[in-house]
């Protein structure tokens, strides 16, 4: 089967190449699938550049999340041979979903909500369950709060703003231009700050009439942090999710206790099985109930799978692109 691999870290216009790759008899507890759609994430671009700390060292096959066709199951998986699952792949055992086939372990595996298309059904895992994460379970959101989503029209930020809104709280998202900016208020954002224009602190005193935000979901980091820590009210929370600017989260611990709020971290990976079944019959309620929806950017075919990652790692993307492989 032919799949999208680095043999070295780059750029993945630069470094992926379609090539043959045989996938091993799936043990007792996974199964192989036939990809039929696949989510591109941020984590894609850093995992082929040798920045992501789920992958070590090359080659790389990426693809965290996809809608595949069970084709072989070992002996304790539930699903069967021909089920269609939203998977999480193993990326980081080399077969990950930009692929025709590729690997899930069993407690990967989840139903794709009813009505939910596949080229939908493949960017809802990671989004969504890393806001409800972040949000409802680490952040206790609650409503009549104030949230600021930083990175808004991103794949994790536009899930943040929908499932915010959906959990009752006002929304201030932030974005680089006008265009990205009427993309996260089409997302249900209140109010949106260009933070190219104007600081972010300076930017929510005005919003809140100098009331400050009780909480900051942030997959940026960098100085949309720093900026957004000047903007807490009492008693917030800033939820950590990752650093799409290229740096970390820098917390200033005096300004954390002088401000008295919280620096939580938050990771989709972090939960019990159970959890995540629970959590994941909640959001696919929330999308059948028409609160959440996927914001599809971009369909790629197979054959330019490097150009969908280029187009997020290059900071195009509204929503969530999506490669079509079968
Ligand atoms: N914790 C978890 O479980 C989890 C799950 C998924 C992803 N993540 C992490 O979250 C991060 C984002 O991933 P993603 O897939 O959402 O990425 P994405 O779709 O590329 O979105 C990132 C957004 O950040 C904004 N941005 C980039 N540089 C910025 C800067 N210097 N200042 C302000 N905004 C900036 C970009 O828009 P602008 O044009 O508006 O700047 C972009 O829309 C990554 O680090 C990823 O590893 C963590």
């Amino acid at each position: 089967m032919r799949a999208w691999k680095a043999e070295q870290f780059g750029e993945a216009v630069n470094v992926l190449a379609q090539v043959d790759v045989e996938l091993p008899e799936p043990d007792k507890d996974s199964v192989e699938l036939q990809v039929v759609t696949a989510g591109v994430g941020l984590p894609d671009a850093l995992m082929v550049r040798g920045n992501y700390p789920a992958v070590q060292k090359p080659p790389v096959v990426p693809g965290q999340e996809i809608v595949g066709v069970i084709t072989r199951a070992g002996a304790n998986v539930a699903e069967k041979v021909g089920d269609k699952v939203i998977a999480m792949t193993q990326f980081a055992f080399g077969m990950g979903g930009f692929a025709e086939r590729c690997m899930a372990h069993k407690g990967s595996l989840y139903p794709i909500p009813k009505g939910m298309p596949d080229e939908q059904a493949a960017g809802f895992f990671v989004p969504y369950h890393t806001a409800y994460v972040g949000l409802a379970q680490r952040g206790e959101l609650k409503a009549g709060e104030t949230l600021l989503v930083l990175g808004g029209a991103g794949s994790s930020g536009s899930a943040a703003i929908q499932l915010g809104k959906a959990l009752g709280a006002t929304v201030i998202a932030t974005a680089s231009s006008a265009g990205k900016l009427d993309f996260c208020k089409s997302q249900g954002a209140d109010h949106t700050i260009n933070y190219r224009e104007t600081p972010i602190h300076k930017a929510v005193k005005e919003i809140t009439g100098g009331a400050g935000v009780n909480m900051v979901y942030d997959p940026v980091g960098g100085d949309a942090y720093a900026q957004s820590a000047k903007a807490m009210a009492q008693h917030g929370r800033i939820i950590l999710i990752g650093y799409s600017s290229g740096e970390w989260a820098n917390v200033d611990p005096l300004h954390t206790v002088l401000r008295s709020y919280s620096v939580v971290g938050a990771f989709a990976g972090a939960r019990t099985r159970e959890e995540t079944l629970q959590q994941h019959a909640k959001l696919s309620k929330l999308f059948e109930d028409g609160k959440i929806n996927v914001p599809v950017d971009k369909i790629f075919p197979f054959d330019h799978a490097p150009q969908a990652i280029d187009r997020v790692a290059t900071n195009k993307a509204v929503g969530k692109v999506i490669v079509k492989v079968s």
